[in-house]
């Protein structure tokens, strides 16, 4: 299995402190199935500031000690970027990572809304020919409200991908039920652990992986795991058409109203 979205690396944001850590995350890794992961730190987030030199020094170190200590993952380059107001000052002195070189790229929007002009986002990273891959949207509080934000986003050229911990339920019944909302309605194009730790956030990438089959279909998971591969390698891949809210008719909607009014009269 591949894992597009992790924070394996230590000392850079609120992942492992310290390479122990990283290694113990490493061999939960490799025990899971997963055979490469990216690492995308937080970048511009808060405090974390991790450009694309660090995250690569670091990649470079971490791999050097798994192949010491005798742990067979592969490790490549990423940044999970938040949409801060610099992000695209950063763009142009070239201090951003895609994921693995690719030319896809991991953008996390704030949790309480979507960043303003956000058109502006994509139009920037569409111009260098980049596709942009939204971070757990479920846990966006605007988009988990309004799906259809998320939809316009995609229409725009977007992807997205989803926290396997999201799906198994970590952060409550309620992401849980938005984040299987999304991939129903195909606006979801890849699963991600988001593993921070080797206790709280783990990878549980099979036990998602496991839910999705059971709720949704296997034919899911491939796609989810296709997905990953084709952005790995840089390729690109069909994507499912997304499904559109139904909406209710004026007839379902509004004539059982004036039914009752007139009753009432
Ligand atoms: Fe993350």
């Amino acid at each position: 299995m591949i894992d597009i979205h992790s924070h394996v690396l230590h000392g850079l944001d609120d992942g492992p402190a310290s390479l122990e850590q990283s290694l113990e995350l490493a061999r939960l890794a490799v025990q899971e199935g997963i055979s490469t992961i990216i690492a995308t730190p937080h970048h511009r987030k808060g405090s974390y500031y991790n450009p694309a030199q660090t995250v690569e020094t670091a990649v470079s170190l971490l791999q050097e000690q798994l192949v010491r200590h005798q742990i067979p993952l592969t490790i490549c380059s990423g940044q999970e970027i938040h949409t801060h107001p610099q992000w695209l000052d950063d763009l142009y002195a070239n201090q951003l990572l895609t994921l693995n070189g690719s030319s896809y790229i991991l953008i996390e929007f704030p949790s309480s809304k979507l960043p303003e002009r956000v058109e502006e986002i994509f139009h920037e990273l569409s111009i260098r020919h980049l596709t942009a891959v939204i971070a757990h949207p479920e846990r966006n509080k605007e988009i988990a409200e309004q799906p259809d934000k998320l939809l316009k986003l995609i229409e725009y050229g977007a992807l997205a991908q989803v926290t396997s911990h999201s799906i198994t339920g970590y952060f409550g019944p309620q992401v849980r039920s938005v984040a299987l909302e999304l991939c129903r309605r195909n606006l979801i194009h890849f699963i991600a652990s988001d593993a921070h730790d080797a206790v709280r956030r783990p990878f549980h990438l099979q036990r998602a992986y496991g839910i999705v089959t059971e709720k949704l279909g296997g034919d899911y998971v491939k796609y989810y795991q296709h997905n990953a591969e084709s952005l790995l390698k840089d390729r690109s891949f069909e994507i499912w058409r997304p499904v559109r809210q139904v909406r209710r008719s004026f007839f379902f909607t509004q004539l059982p109203r004036f039914f009752r009014r007139n009753r009432s009269l």
